[in-house]
C-alpha cells in the first residue's frame, strides 16, 4: 500500500483557495504502454515527495460509496444507486449494448475526472509543489499531451513487457494483444517523450532515472493557476529566477 499523500483525496472547488491566487506549478504526464511500469514509478516519484495524481484511481474513488460521480449518475440512470452505493451490475447492463448510454455515463464521469485532475494540479501548486505528474494511461492516445509541460515515459524490452503482463490473474495472450492493438505503440512513445524511464534494468537505475528526470524537469517553464497563457510568460521568469 502506497501511504496516503496530502495531495489526494476528492476535492470541490469551493474547498481551494482564493480565485485571484496565482500558482506555478510545472505539469509533467507519466505514461507507458500497460506492463511498462507506470504504477510502479508512480510510487517511487511519491516517495520522492512529487505530487502524483491517478487518473484510474481517480475514476474508481467518484464511484466509490458516497463518491462525488454518484449522484448525476442516479439521476441519469434511476435505481443504479442504493444507500449511496453504486451497484455495478446494474449500470452496466443498462449501458452494455447500448451506445447512447455508454455516451451519456461518459459525459458524467469523463468532466468529473477532468476536473478532479485541475483541481489537484491547482492545489499541490498553491501547496508550493514545484511541480505534479499526472499518471494517465492513455495520455498520447487522448489530447493529454496538449496540456504537459513534458511527458516521461515508463519503457522495457518487448519481452519482459510480455512476461509482466503474462504473469497478472486473469490475462490471456488474447487480451493482452486486443489492449496493445488500442495503445500507441511503445517506439511511438519513447519518441515522443521528455524523458524516457527505462523500467528492464531493475528498480534502483529507474529510481535514479525518475530523480534525475524531476530535476531536470522542475527547471521547465510552468503553468499557472488559473490558467494564462498571457500571465505564464511574466510569472515563468519569475518563478525560475526565484528556484535558482
Ligand atoms: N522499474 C522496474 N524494475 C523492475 N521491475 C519493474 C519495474 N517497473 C515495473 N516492474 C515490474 O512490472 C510489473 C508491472 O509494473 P506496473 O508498474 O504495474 O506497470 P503498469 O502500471 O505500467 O501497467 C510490476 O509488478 C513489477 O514486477
Ligand atoms: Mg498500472
Amino acid at each position: 500500500m502506497t501511504p496516503p499523500s496530502p495531495y489526494d483525496g476528492d476535492t470541490s472547488p469551493a474547498e481551494l483557495g482564493e480565485e485571484g491566487e496565482v500558482a506555478i506549478v510545472v505539469i509533467v504526464g507519466l505514461t507507458g504502454s500497460i506492463g511498462m511500469g507506470k504504477s510502479t514509478a508512480a510510487k517511487m516519484l511519491r516517495s520522492m515527495g512529487v505530487p502524483v495524481y491517478d487518473a484510474d484511481a481517480t475514476v474508481h474513488r467518484l464511484q466509490a460509496p458516497g463518491g462525488l460521480a454518484l449522484p448525476p449518475i442516479e439521476a441519469a440512470f434511476p435505481g443504479v444507486v442504493k444507500n449511496r452505493v453504486l451497484d455495478r451490475q446494474a449500470l452496466g447492463a443498462r449501458v452494455f449494448g447500448d451506445k447512447e448510454a455508454l455516451r451519456r455515463l461518459e459525459a458524467i464521469v469523463h468532466p468529473l475526472v477532468q476536473q478532479q485532475q485541475r483541481l489537484f494540479v491547482r492545489r499541490a501548486a498553491l501547496r508550493g509543489a514545484p511541480m505534479v505528474v499526472l499518471d494517465i494511461p492513455l495520455l498520447f492516445e487522448g489530447l493529454g499531451e496538449r496540456r504537459v509541460d513534458g511527458v516521461l515515459v515508463v519503457s522495457a524490452p518487448a519481452f519482459l513487457q510480455r512476461q509482466r503482463v503474462m504473469a497478472r490473474p486473469g490475462m490471456t495472450a488474447e487480451k493482452f494483444a486486443g489492449i496493445l492493438r488500442l495503445q500507441v505503440p511503445d517506439a511511438v512513445k519513447r519518441r515522443k517523450a521528455t524523458v524516457v524511464i527505462p523500467t528492464g534494468l531493475g528498480l534502483a537505475p529507474t529510481r535514479t532515472a525518475l530523480a534525475k528526470a524531476v530535476r531536470s524537469l522542475k527547471k521547465k517553464r510552468g503553468h499557472s493557476w488559473p490558467s494564462n497563457p498571457w500571465r505564464d510568460r511574466f510569472t515563468a521568469r519569475l518563478a525560475r529566477a526565484r528556484r535558482k
